[in-house]
């Protein structure tokens, strides 16, 4: 009997405790669970129009509130058809020692995406930001061979990993400085400019389907960047390199909005190439651009839509990408130290003039 009150009492303490520590120490459980989605004949989804046009819609996706709001999952759900994490696939976070990757939260996060129908596009894999320590204190102390092995091994690891999973991959990013000039990094000082190349042809071993791009900003107009990102894509592809694309960032200001007339020439030569573009970053400062709050939140729908336009117009154009998809949530605050408002939907999840901008872009010129 006094053995029985004791497993009664033991169960009864630590049951709750279990339970709780089970649910906190699994953020990837409720991720893995579709959302259901509400469509109506008055408000179709970006997703569902962006569909019928035949490209990608969605955001970058921040991990706390992925995990922690229900409201910020719910709009992902019902809006976009594609995401991208917007920081837990780079490098420091998914290879935090030489020898151990950690991919708790990318699996969770592509879990999230095809649990509700959406696809995954994997940011970044070669980059100067955001290395772990262990690489970036003991660059003298690799060899140039020490420092290809890791880097092709990093590359077939995080790509092999998600195989048939990820649609699209930022196989290099940011490699180009304002000039033309390749950037000064770990990977150019120690490797040399083959890096590019090797680091192409290594993802496409490891995922023969995925879809290759390199990613910049400042490239979406004229200029010696844009010129030398052309001229290293087509140089690429002379010698057979795998690439598909290359993603045009477009992190905005109202104060210099873009020439559609430019990014429409720099699609088209890109086109004549084979070469998809994608936009993949954007968002639209506001704050410090002169006029009421309301008429800067129109100029900004309008150069939402106005960007989309170009995409939708252009044939190589195939995503439409910004960097987070709620105010409440944006790199752009710790960016500027202003409370920003980059985004499409509001603080409170309402959608903003950007949003409803969007909508009539791909509703209209069908
Ligand atoms: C940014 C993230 O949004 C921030 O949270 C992080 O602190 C720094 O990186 N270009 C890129 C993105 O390719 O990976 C960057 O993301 C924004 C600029």
């Amino acid at each position: 009997m006094k053995h029985r009150v004791f497993i009664a009492l033991v169960i009864s303490l630590f049951v709750p405790f279990l339970i709780m520590f089970r649910v906190s120490s699994t953020p990837s459980e409720p991720l893995t669970s579709p959302i259901p989605v509400e469509e109506t004949s008055t408000s179709e989804s970006l997703r569902s129009l962006a569909q019928k046009r035949g490209i990608y819609i969605g955001p970058a996706v921040a991990w706390e509130p992925l995990q922690n709001d229900a409201n910020y999952r719910s709009v992902l759900a019902q809006e976009f058809n594609i995401l991208t994490p917007e920081n837990i696939m780079k490098f420091e976070y998914v290879h935090p020692q030489r020898d151990r990757y950690d991919f708790t939260q990318v699996d969770a996060l592509v879990a999230f995406a095809k649990a509700n129908n959406i696809e995954v596009r994997g940011h970044p894999l070669v980059w100067h930001h955001a290395l772990p320590r262990w690489l970036w204190l003991n660059e003298n102390k690799f060899t140039r061979d020490e420092l290809i092995a890791i880097l092709r091994e990093h590359i077939q690891t995080v790509v092999g990993r998600y195989r048939g999973q990820v649609v699209a991959w930022d196989v290099v990013s940011e490699a180009i400085n304002r000039d033309g000039s390749l950037r000064d990094t770990i990977w150019l000082r120690n490797i040399g400019p083959e890096y590019i190349d090797l680091a192409f042809r290594w993802a496409h071993e490891a995922d023969p389907k995925a879809r290759l791009f390199y990613s910049d900003y400042g490239n979406d107009e004229e200029g010696p960047k844009p010129d030398a990102m052309y001229n290293l894509v087509r140089a690429m592809l002379q010698r057979g390199v795998p690439i598909s694309g290359v993603g045009l960032q477009t992190h905005r200001h109202l104060k210099e909005p873009p020439s559609v007339e430019r990014i429409a020439k720099n699609m088209k030569r890109h086109a004549d190439l084979g070469i998809e573009v994608q936009f993949t970053e954007l968002d639209v400062q506001i704050v410090e651009a002169t006029g009421t709050w309301e008429e800067r939140l129109a100029a900004q729908g309008r150069v939402y839509s106005d960007l989309l336009r170009v995409c939708l117009a252009a044939q190589n154009c195939t995503a439409f990408m910004t960097w987070g998809f709620t105010d409440r949530y944006t790199w752009v605050n710790n960016l500027t130290g202003k409370v920003e408002a980059p985004l499409i939907f509001d603080t409170s999840y309402r959608p903003k003039p950007a949003y409803e901008a969007l909508k009539k872009a791909l509703s209209s010129g069908a």
